[in-house]
C-alpha cells in the first residue's frame, strides 16, 4: 500500500486539481492499494474525484464516539458516511500537539473498525529515544497499549505504520536497514500478543521522507509492506513516482 498523508494542506479547490493531474498517472498501478488522507473538508470533494478509480480516501483521525457534545470532532461513521475507508490513527503529530495517548489510540482504532474503517495505525519513537538507545523499549510500550490492545479479531483488520519521528518532515528517511529492523521487531511485538500467523498477516507501512528516489530501497526490504508519504504526497508527480516504483 501507498497511502499520502496530506496533513493541513490543500483546499477543495487544490483536491480536485490534484485528482484530476494524478489519477490518469497511476491508473496503470496494479500492484498496490492507493490511499490519500485528505482534510476534513475535502474529503467530499476527494470522494467524488476518485470515483471509479483505483484510489480509496482516508480520514487523518477521528474521535470514538458515535456522537454527542464533542466540539470540533468527527466520528468514525460520519468518516464512513462521508465515503472513507480507512482513517489513520495515532500519528505522531497527534501525540505531540493534540495530547493523543496509546490508549486513545486504542479506543479510536476501535471505533474505527466498529464502523467498518480500515485503521492505519502509527507508531515510533523520537530522536532522543533513538539516541538513548530506547527505540525498542518505545515501540513495545506504544504496541502494547494501543493495537496491543484488540482482540485477534480486530487486530487482523488493521495496518501498522512505523512512523520514527525523527524522520517526518525533516528530509532525514530511516536507512531500509533500520526500518526493516524496527519493522521486524513490531511483528514480533504481534507474535508475542497474539500470534505468529497475525504476525505474518499485518501490513506494516514505513513513514519518514519517503520520497521517489528513496522509495526503491525501502520496498525492497521483504519486512516494508508499503509507505505513509507526507510531502511527497501533495504534488501528483512525486507521488506518482512513488506509486509507480516497482
Ligand atoms: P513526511 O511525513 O513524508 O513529510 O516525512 C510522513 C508522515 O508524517 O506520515
Amino acid at each position: 500500500m501507498i497511502a499520502g498523508n496530506w496533513k493541513m494542506y490543500k483546499t477543495q479547490a487544490d483536491t480536485r486539481a490534484f485528482f484530476a493531474a494524478f489519477l490518469p498517472l497511476v491508473s496503470d498501478a496494479l500492484h498496490c492499494d492507493i490511499v490519500v488522507a485528505p482534510p476534513f473538508t475535502s474529503i467530499p470533494a476527494a470522494v467524488e474525484a476518485v470515483k471509479g478509480s483505483n484510489v480509496a480516501i482516508s480520514g487523518q483521525n477521528l474521535f470514538w464516539q458515535k456522537e454527542g457534545a464533542f466540539t470540533g470532532e468527527v466520528s468514525a461513521g460520519m468518516l464512513a458516511e462521508a465515503g472513507c475507508q480507512f482513517v489513520i490513527i495515532g500519528h505522531s503529530e497527534r501525540r505531540q500537539y493534540f495530547g493523543e495517548t496509546d490508549g486513545s489510540v486504542a479506543q479510536k482504532t476501535r471505533a474505527a473498525l466498529a464502523d467498518g474503517l480500515v485503521p492505519i495505525v502509527c507508531v515510533g519513537e523520537m530522536l532522543a529515544e533513538r539516541e538513548e538507545g530506547r527505540t525498542q523499549e518505545v515501540l513495545s510500550q506504544q504496541f502494547i497499549g494501543g493495537p496491543g490492545a484488540l482482540t485477534p479479531e480486530e487486530f487482523s483488520r488493521i495496518l501498522l505504520a512505523y512512523e520514527p519521528v525523527w524522520a517526518i518532515g525533516t528530509g532525514r528517511t530511516a536507512t531500509p536497514e533500520i526500518a526493516s529492523a524496527a519493522h521486524g521487531f513490531l511483528r514480533r511485538c504481534a507474535s508475542d500478543q497474539f500470534s505468529d500467523e497475525l504476525a505474518a498477516g499485518i501490513r506494516i507501512l514505513y513513514g519518514g521522507s519517503v520520497k521517489p528516489d528513496n522509495i526503491q530501497g525501502l520496498m525492497a526490504q521483504q519486512e516494508l509492506d508499503g509507505a505513509l508519504v507526507g510531502g511527497a504526497s501533495l504534488d501528483t508527480k512525486s507521488f506518482a513516482a512513488i506509486v509507480n516504483c516497482n
